[in-house]
């Protein structure tokens, strides 16, 4: 990991995972790219570009001599369902160009699949790695696709290319942008800044989540373990910690008693009830020694303190 890559680098991963490289590599080795032109503190290089553009994508490659890609330009679930043509094009065209660019190039890629891959008919509770996979949503087609083409490169032209099937991920930096899981970010803007906050999933909804901080350690260690630890070349099951509306509701009014959910189920509750409640992730935990260091304590107590400061409440 010389020269850093980052797609999607504005986004909700891209912000944090940028400044966790850099403290390891060096700013001035990291390229951020994203559809959207930088946004402050600009410590980075950045290039407006398009991931879906082959030949743009294999400029900014060439120039900077990258040796690594984090690859996490990406459409969500819920976004995703409003416009399923884009998603299909930004989440495999850019995955595909990612891959195709590397072959023969000695250029590491990490690139994050997502519980979303499960379905409908995917067991619910201690989901397996090796299981059912069904997706519903476009988005989880993209994943599960996704993963099937980051194996098929690994194995037929060698690429290093590395996975983790993200749960929710709850961060006070940059806010999450079209995903089924955003409630368990949203709920805690709402409880500062209203004490009031009206969830589009139903209390009893349990999902997966992982506090970014988690997550940003989990890519950086997948990557810098050795390619023989590496089992599985599709992606791994993550998990963190799993809880419901209500017992995140719960936690938060410990803090702020005054704190009131509502429940309005829209359509996403169709695509939290067709993922699993809790992830079997032994594999990731056995091979490359995963473990997960924040409950969902610890995650309600640094969001509300972290996110008081960023809000001024
Ligand atoms: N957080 C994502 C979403 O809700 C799941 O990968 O779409």
């Amino acid at each position: 990991m010389k020269n850093i890559l980052i797609t999607g680098v504005n986004g909700q991963i891209g912000s944090e995972l940028s400044e966790k490289l850099g403290a390891l590599v060096g700013l001035e080795n990291i390229v951020g790219m994203d559809l959207r032109p930088a946004t402050p503190p600009y410590q980075i290089t950045h290039e407006t570009v398009d991931v879906t553009k082959k030949e743009a994508l294999r400029q900014v490659i060439e120039k900077y001599n990258i040796d690594t890609i984090f690859h996490l330009a990406s459409l969500l679930s819920a976004r995703g369902e409003m416009n399923p043509d884009q998603t299909w094009e930004v989440n495999m065209t850019g995955l595909k160009n990612v891959l195709d660019l590397s072959r023969g190039k000695n250029i590491k890629i990490f690139w994050p699949s997502s519980i979303a891959v499960f379905g409908p008919t995917s067991p619910k509770e201690n989901t397996p790695q090796n299981t059912v996979v069904d997706p519903n949503t476009m988005y989880g087609i993209t994943k599960r696709a996704g993963e099937l083409l980051c194996q098929y490169y690994a194995g037929k032209f060698h690429v290093d290319v590395r996975s983790v099937r993200y749960p929710g991920i709850i961060s006070y930096k940059t806010e999450p942008g079209g995903g089924t899981t955003d409630y368990a970010v949203e709920i805690f803007y709402e409880a500062i800044r209203n004490k009031i906050y009206t969830c589009f999933v139903g209390g009893e909804t349990c999902l997966p989540m992982m506090y970014m901080d988690d997550a940003v350690r989990s890519a950086i260690e997948i990557m810098q373990a050795d390619p023989e630890q590496i089992k599985i070349r599709s992606s791994y099951n993550l998990a963190a910690v799993s809880f419901t509306a209500e017992e995140l509701t719960a936690e938060i009014k410990k803090n702020i008693p005054e704190f009131k959910c509502n429940y309005a189920p829209d359509f996403r509750q169709k695509i939290a009830d067709s993922w699993p409640k809790t992830i079997d992730d032994s594999c990731a935990r056995d091979d490359w020694n995963w473990q997960h260091e924040f409950d969902l304590a610890g995650i309600t107590k640094i969001m509300l303190e972290k996110l008081r400061e960023k809000l001024k409440l």
